[in-house]
């Protein structure tokens, strides 16, 4: 096995508090982030063998200049939709002249997506993955949700499964047509059956217009009795039940949480489920932000994630996601990265990503700027230098 040293690391981000450095860019990022100064980094066999200051490097077979960037550790992009077909710029144009985001948009694109190939759908998922890996993302979650029949919610799962191993069944996305009673049949039986192979997590979108807390109890415990984990969409467009549901029932995480009611994050802070925030949505639906802030404050536990979809967030940028959060729901841009690394992992309940800690995969990356900050400070430019996944760069 061969041992590559990184050296000309202005800043690494390790997430491993222990790995405390006096001195960084931004008050708070020592604690959180575990940021060194003038670092290096060794990795083999396609894990991380050794951080520290440049000083202390240990000898290496070979060697790679990061040229002064800042390295941290790859995005966990904990929720995303990118099996689709089709476009919906028009109902984003129509919202920015004054419309209203409703859930029901979500039909478009299923009709888009029953049409489309497998071969069109996976080559669609491959330039979405590859954008993300562009931009600092090294693993991924990707739901189904736009075939909503036993067949295109299989297939669509699928396709998913060839990128990712965090995929996850959301026939619960809305009722297509007919019964809803009998879509939940469907959904808890046949469907669940043919997405099972392909699925680790069984997510519904809890939400008016879309699944109650009834509906939403029944589909996660069918996933569950099947072998899949749950998690939940929950107060996206208003307040509801999804969030203390997914306290209640322990899920590793819940998605959006833009409607909370003080019950809710006292309900988040207890079972220590993990808040995934999506401002990607709040952005591109004109609704208000998350208040990160007052989660933060309260000692939940917060992730980032685009929710890249065609309908209410179509950014595959967590860097995008960080500025707005950092710009509109009081994180520090400590915070965000965190969120977006080390909360994503956590959101998907993996330990193995999300740091750059001894043992941990080497996935990361190096930006164009000498610290973490620059990713919040300089929104919109394509600072991410390099990826690299498993110790290679891709
Ligand atoms: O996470 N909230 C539900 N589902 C997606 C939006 C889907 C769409 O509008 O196509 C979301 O925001
Ligand atoms: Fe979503």
């Amino acid at each position: 096995m061969t041992a590559t040293l990184f050296t000309g690391i202005a800043e690494l981000v390790t997430n491993d508090p222990e790995a405390n450095d006096a001195g960084a860019t931004d008050p708070g990022a020592d604690d959180l982030l575990g940021a060194i100064e003038h670092a290096a980094l060794v990795v083999e066999g396609g894990k991380v063998a050794w951080v520290g200051p440049a000083r202390d490097a240990p000898a290496a077979d070979a060697s790679y200049d990061v040229a002064g960037r800042a390295v941290l550790p790859g995005f966990v992009d904990s929720h995303s939709h990118l099996v689709f077909a089709g476009d919906r710029s028009r109902e984003f144009a129509a919202r920015m002249a004054g419309e209203s985001y409703a859930a029901g948009g979500i039909r478009t694109t299923v009709a888009a997506t029953r049409a489309a190939t497998d071969e069109q759908l996976t080559a669609h998922v491959a330039r979405l993955v590859r954008e993300m890996q562009r931009q600092g993302t090294t693993t991924v979650e990707i739901k189904s949700g736009y075939g909503l029949t036993v067949r295109d919610e299989a297939r669509s799962l699928a396709v998913a499964r060839q990128f990712t191993d965090e995929t996850t069944f959301l026939g619960a996305h809305v009722v297509p047509d007919g019964d809803p009673g009998e879509y939940v049949d469907l959904v808890t039986g046949p469907m669940l059956e043919a997405a099972r192979p392909y699925a680790r997590w069984i997510d519904v979108f809890c939400e008016e217009g879309a699944f109650d807390e009834d509906q939403a109890r029944t589909v996660l415990a069918a996933g569950a009795a099947a072998g899949l984990r749950g998690r939940l969409h929950a107060n996206q467009l208003g307040p509801g039940p999804g969030v203390r549901l997914a306290a209640e029932l322990g899920l590793v995480a819940v998605d959006h949480c833009t409607y909370l009611a003080d019950a809710d994050v006292d309900a988040l802070r207890d079972s220590g489920t993990v808040a995934t925030l999506l401002p990607g949505v709040e952005f591109s639906t004109r609704q208000p932000y998350p208040d990160a802030r007052r989660l933060l404050d309260a000692g939940v536990r917060v992730a980032l994630a685009s929710d890249c979809n065609p309908g209410s967030s179509y950014t595959s940028s967590v860097p995008f996601c960080i500025a707005l959060a950092v710009r509109e729901m009081g994180m520090t841009p400590a915070e965000a990265v965190h969120a977006a690394t080390y909360g994503g992992a956590a959101a998907l309940d993996r330990d193995d990503v999300g740091r750059l800690t001894v043992g941990s995969r080497a996935d990361f990356f190096a930006i164009d700027a000498p610290s973490h900050v620059h990713l919040a400070y300089r929104p919109g430019v394509p600072l991410v230098a390099g990826t690299w996944v498993g110790g290679r760069p891709i």
